[in-house]
């Protein structure tokens, strides 16, 4: 596995492979590489001649008093990870190749960025954005892996490459979740003990409203009292948002007017427990032969 650190050596590396004939299969991550990153890359293997992943803390994401400073780092292990899953190539940059004091341009995504998570991190998804297109372009073609454990940042991802027609195919691979359900996140290290068990809750609200779905509950208000209820039933889980929203607009559900759940629905939380927060999510396709549940 080649580990580089510039963009140039990147668009080597790509530009070979495209020569080539072979599709390139990019899985862009911040390190602190666990199961859910390495199914990106177990996919991205299945289906691409060069598999490469992207290592970068990108700090124009990270909001002023967010964890930029303490987000765990540790390239060592994160590039024995990349080499047991067969990747290619590996990218390290450090800020200034990525951010150099010159830059000046951002990437901004209207509407589907001022919801959710956008609410109480302004100017994230404009930081992903920018980066994810800067990442893009300097690999060139190819298929780039995304989990739906960010189902916002998928959705976001997804129109940007629309509109700027990049020559990606966006490819979203299912939640990979730790035996007790919690979804694998780089965040949940910093998580106390009694933090940790306390976090259980999401997913089993997260379950029990999808059973209550798959039962017949179709008001959106219930459903979201319900996901709220559960997640408050516990005493330190701090509840940033519960919403109902339509899975590919992330319009809510829950406002005027409501209507009888139909269609694509996502339920997505957000919730802290001490300085950490986390997120996750569920989807449910609601069609006339029943509901089909993406957990
Ligand atoms: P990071 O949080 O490191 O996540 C990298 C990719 O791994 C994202 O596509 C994310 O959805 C996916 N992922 C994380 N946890 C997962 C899980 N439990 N199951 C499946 N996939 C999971 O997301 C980012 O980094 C950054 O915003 C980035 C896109 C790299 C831009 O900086």
């Amino acid at each position: 596995m080649k580990v580089v650190t510039t963009i140039s050596d990147v668009r080597a590396i790509t530009g070979l492979a495209h020569k080539a004939g072979e599709t390139v299969g990019f899985v862009p991550t911040m390190g602190a590489l666990h199961d859910g990153h390495r199914s990106l890359m177990k996919a991205a293997r299945s289906e691409c001649g060069s598999v490469g992943v992207s290592v970068f803390v990108n700090p124009t994401q990270f909001g002023p008093g967010e964890d930029f400073d303490t987000y765990p780092r540790a390239l060592a292990a994160d590039e024995a990870i990349c080499k047991a899953e067969n990747v290619d190539w590996l990218f390290a940059p450090p800020v200034s190749e990525m951010f150099p004091d010159s830059a000046r341009t951002t990437v901004h995504v209207s509407g589907l960025t001022e919801v959710l998570c956008g609410l109480t991190r302004p100017g994230h998804f404009d930081g992903v954005t920018t980066v994810v297109a800067k990442l893009f372009l300097i690999c060139g073609s190819g298929r780039a892996y995304f989990g739906r454990k960010d189902a916002q940042q998928l959705a976001v991802v997804r129109q940007m490459v629309k509109d700027l027609n990049l020559p990606i195919a966006v490819i979203d691979c299912p939640t990979v979740r730790e035996k007790d359900g919690l979804a694998m996140s780089s965040r949940n290290a910093g998580l106390s003990a009694n933090e940790r068990q306390a976090a259980t809750v999401i997913p089993r609200a997260l379950r029990q409203v999808l059973d209550q779905i798959v039962a017949g509950e179709r008001s959106p208000r219930a459903v979201a009292k319900m996901l709220t209820e559960m997640l408050a039933s516990e005493p330190i889980a701090q509840v940033e948002y519960v919403e109902v929203v339509d899975a590919d607009t992330l319009t809510s559900l829950i406002c005027e007017p409501v209507s009888p759940l139909t269609g694509n629905v996502l339920l997505a939380v957000a919730v802290r427990f001490g300085s950490v927060r986390l997120i996750d999510n569920a989807s449910v396709v609601i069609e006339n032969n029943g509901p089909e549940v993406v957990y």
